[in-house]
């Protein structure tokens, strides 16, 4: 019978890695190579009845991890990477040539920004970052050259969410692709591809790991565009260990279970903080699933907080330059994720000294909001 809810296919991906031993859990395939008996047996890869030759083309481990989002996002095809960033440079190579044009929207992650403004020209992309709040201004953006279109479901660090259905209009009548990054949103919340949109990709370094014990990304799509970027990785020797590989896809079988909680979780935080008179702004994204919210909440303080003091009275809560982990954690993007961008970037996007964003765990939300407002009540300048 065929499976169809997010629950049970989260842990019931079909491998056929455990076939030997019938071990319930996949072996890790720590090799950097496999073996062949013959010629025959070594031209049988090459002919596409062998899967595996060389780790950093494909590995078990790998293959299984990458098949699992991509079957969770409803995409034919995936590929798992080194990283979130590889994933994204290896998607946008797979549709971008020298000479081609690429708009991305202007509030994505900042080492996004970075890799888009600060080395896509070394491979001759020329690129236009705008902001994606209205269709106009994508459309405006938009030239003969363009070949792809860059952004997140929801953005980071305000949750912006995306008009994905709007972008994919746009990007059809104009015969370009689509390229969206879902780490925020997970699959557990939105589903670009299974929305016709071309590739999808995450840094798997957060909520499909989920445990902060791993580097990694995904990215899922149509199987010749995945097979393009897998080129790219195979070439730029970015490709994803064994290991990690198998560390991701033991955290990805809770993914659901982690993201409702942590949802709720976040819920229940930004209602809380909305409350607090020391709080200027709460940003939390409304209606993104009928599943939930997501997890980052982003707080804009009031000026009558003392940042320093704030940041050194966080109790059990830590500093954090990521997300998603199954402890709540704090960045300060101006900081981190933010910090290569210039001033004038940062107040364009509104990030200023008094932004926070907060990853909500899985702990007790009574404890988080408890937590959270001492810390506040505690900064305040007197
Ligand atoms: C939305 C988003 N995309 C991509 C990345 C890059 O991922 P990685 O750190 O796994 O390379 C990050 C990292 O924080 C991110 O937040």
């Amino acid at each position: 019978m065929k499976q169809t809810s997010f629950e049970t296919k989260v842990v019931h991906y079909k491998t056929d890695q455990n076939q030997v031993t019938n071990s319930k859990s996949t072996p890790i395939y720590q090799t950097s190579a496999f073996t062949f008996k013959d010629l025959d047996h070594l031209e049988s890869y090459y002919e596409g009845d062998s899967p595996y030759l060389y780790s950093r083309e494909r590995n078990p481990n790998t293959e299984e991890l990458a098949g699992t989002v991509a079957q969770l996002e409803g995409a034919p095809s995936g590929l798992a990477t080194s990283s979130g960033m590889s994933a994204i440079l290896a998607g946008i190579l797979s549709v971008c040539k020298p000479g081609d044009h690429l708009v991305a929207a202007e509030d994505v992650y900042g080492g996004s920004h970075k890799l888009i403004t600060k080395e896509l020209e070394t491979f001759g992309i020329d690129v236009t970052m705008v902001s994606f709040a209205q269709l106009e201004f994508v459309e405006d953006a938009v030239n003969e050259q363009t070949k792809l279109l860059y952004t997140e479901s929801i953005s980071n660090p305000f949750l912006r969410v995306e008009n994905l259905t709007g972008l994919n209009q746009l990007a059809k009548k104009k015969g370009i692709k689509l390229m969206v990054d879902n780490t925020f949103a997970t699959p557990y919340l939105l589903q670009p591809y299974a929305q016709g949109i071309d590739l999808v990709v995450h840094s798997g370094t957060k909520y499909i790991g989920g445990h902060s014990d791993v580097t990694c990304g995904v990215l899922v799509g149509e199987e010749t565009l995945v097979e393009k970027a897998r080129q790219k990785i195979v070439t730029l020797g970015a490709n994803l260990s064994p290991f990690e590989a198998w560390l991701t896809q033991r955290g990805a079988k809770t993914l659901g279970l982690r993201m409702k909680q942590q949802s709720f979780n976040a819920g229940k935080v930004a209602l809380a903080l909305r409350e607090h008179g020391s709080v200027r702004k709460v940003y939390y994204p409304e209606n993104v699933s009928e599943r939930g919210n997501g997890a980052i909440v982003t707080i804009e303080l009031d000026r009558t907080v003392n940042i320093e003091t704030f940041f050194k009275s966080l109790g059990w809560i830590k500093i954090a330059p990521t997300l998603a982990g199954v402890e709540t954690t704090l960045s300060y993007p101006v900081r981190t994720s933010h910090r290569a961008l210039s001033d004038v970037e940062r107040e364009n996007i509104g990030i200023n000294d008094y932004v926070i964003r907060i990853s909500i765990g899985i702990e007790d939300h009574e404890d988080i909001i408890a937590q959270l407002t001492s810390t506040i009540d505690q900064s305040l300048n007197v």
